[in-house]
């Protein structure tokens, strides 16, 4: 797969290793084992910057533009497919923040809602994720040229530099340490 597939799946590994820390807080939670809010909120914190506001920024848009340039559609197509996961995601993390905040305060039902929003969120990222890898970004990589691929790493840059001082690596380091201190 050339570089800006490469880019794209190598994120996706990284989101990942906090998908693999929230279900490790999850299955706390539901054993009755108590985790400090400050951790519920590093986890959604990490979400929101890095797969949201980064990598699902960087396929709306960059990828997706130049997917449908080359004939993939839209609208009742593939990328609206995605385009509508992405917001059902931003939604699910709002769910998640707003009972990581309950649950700060004490509120003794807001562990289940945390679990159960947490629940959806990764049942519906893994596979969105796997959709992207398997066949969107396969597809991509065989009908964009040369000329594409490169413009696609040009405008990467561009999402990079717009990081506010912190770069994919501080991401990655984030995402280990809660996957190392968080997974079971
Ligand atoms: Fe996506
Ligand atoms: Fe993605």
């Amino acid at each position: 797969m050339s570089k800006p597939f490469h880019i794209l799946k190598h994120e996706h590994r990284v989101i990942e290793r906090g998908l693999r820390a929230l279900d490790g807080v999850c299955m706390r939670l539901e054993g009755g084992t108590a985790v400090p809010a400050s951790v519920l909120f590093e986890i959604i914190d990490f979400t929101t910057a890095f797969a949201d506001r980064y990598h699902h920024r960087k396929e709306e848009t960059v990828l997706f533009p130049f997917l449908e340039r080359r004939g993939i559609p839209r609208e009742g197509g593939p990328l609206g497919a995605m385009e509508h996961e992405h917001q059902i995601e931003r939604e699910l993390i709002g769910d998640l923040r707003q009972a990581a905040a309950l649950y700060r305060e004490g509120d003794v039902t807001a562990a289940t809602r945390f679990v159960e929003a947490a629940r959806a969120f990764l049942q519906l990222l893994v596979g969105h994720i796997e959709k992207e890898d398997n066949i969107l970004f396969r597809l991509g990589d065989e009908i964009l040229d040369d000329e594409d691929k490169a413009a696609l790493i040009e405008s990467f840059k561009q999402v990079d530099s717009e990081l506010g001082g912190r770069t994919p690596e501080d991401f990655e380091r984030i995402a280990s340490e809660l996957e190392e201190k968080w997974a079971m």
